[in-house]
């Protein structure tokens, strides 16, 4: 196994063994860092743990499916924990999500759980949101639509992800990925994308969200402090 993949490995396993205990129902992130907190869910289930999980994607279902999770619907129960990469955090723990495209439902298990537990790796803690392209969920029908406004009421540079089929969301939907610069405020503008027609979902998650925040560093795994 690759370092970084250690480092992945160490902060899922982490998330897992500090947050969750039996007989809760856990929302299951997606990408290469919680794919480790499936793992470790999946070793707590094999141990004899009451567990139960909402997955944040396909892949994420697919996953608990092989690793013997059983796993409710959104909204089948109430979530007691959600545990979820991202792709930034910043310093007020907001947060950009949607590398892997599961913004949307990552979105509904972290606003649904009663604590939301990012795991990282320390490349993607940042003073500010916005190096990373904000992937914005967009109805296929209205796609020219919204990448034409975004690019005009921010001046951003605003690419459809995919080539040729493009990109499409579990939801069917498309993702642009917006180069805003810097983001100031990322609640507010989350709630402007949000305001073009034919915008889902953004995968800016606003600081009141975020719970905790575990990173895998060199020496061990880390819990930020606000
Ligand atoms: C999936 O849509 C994303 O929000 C991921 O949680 C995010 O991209 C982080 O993924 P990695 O842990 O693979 O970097």
């Amino acid at each position: 196994m690759s370092a970084a993949d250690d480092s992945k490995r160490a902060v899922g396993f982490a998330a897992v063994d500090r947050y969750v205990r039996s007989g809760m129902c856990v929302g299951l992130g997606t990408g290469t860092t919680a794919h480790w907190a499936i793992e470790r869910a999946g070793e707590r289930v094999a141990a004899g743990d009451a567990l139960t999980a909402v997955a944040t994607s396909h892949a994420t279902e697919a996953l608990c499916r092989e690793r013997g999770i059983p796993l409710v619907p959104f909204a089948g129960r109430e979530i007691d924990v959600a545990i979820d990469g991202a792709d930034e955090v910043a310093g007020d723990w907001s947060l950009t999500k949607g590398g892997g495209g599961a913004l949307f439902r990552e979105k509904a298990v972290a606003l649904a759980a009663r604590t939301f537990v990012v795991i990282v790796t320390p490349e993607k803690l940042v003073k500010r949101l916005g190096a990373f392209r904000t992937p914005v969920e967009v109805v296929p029908f209205a796609v020219e639509y919204v990448e034409r406004a975004i690019a005009s009421a921010f001046g951003a540079q605003v690419v459809r992800r995919g080539g040729d089929p493009p990109f499409l969301t579990d939801n069917g939907n498309a993702i642009l990925d917006c180069a805003f610069g810097a983001i100031g405020d990322p609640a507010a503008l989350d709630g402007e994308l949000r305001g073009i027609h034919g915008v889902v979902a953004t995968g800016l998650f606003s600081n009141d969200l975020t719970d905790a925040v575990l990173v895998a560093e060199p020496d061990g795994v880390r819990e930020l402090t606000r």
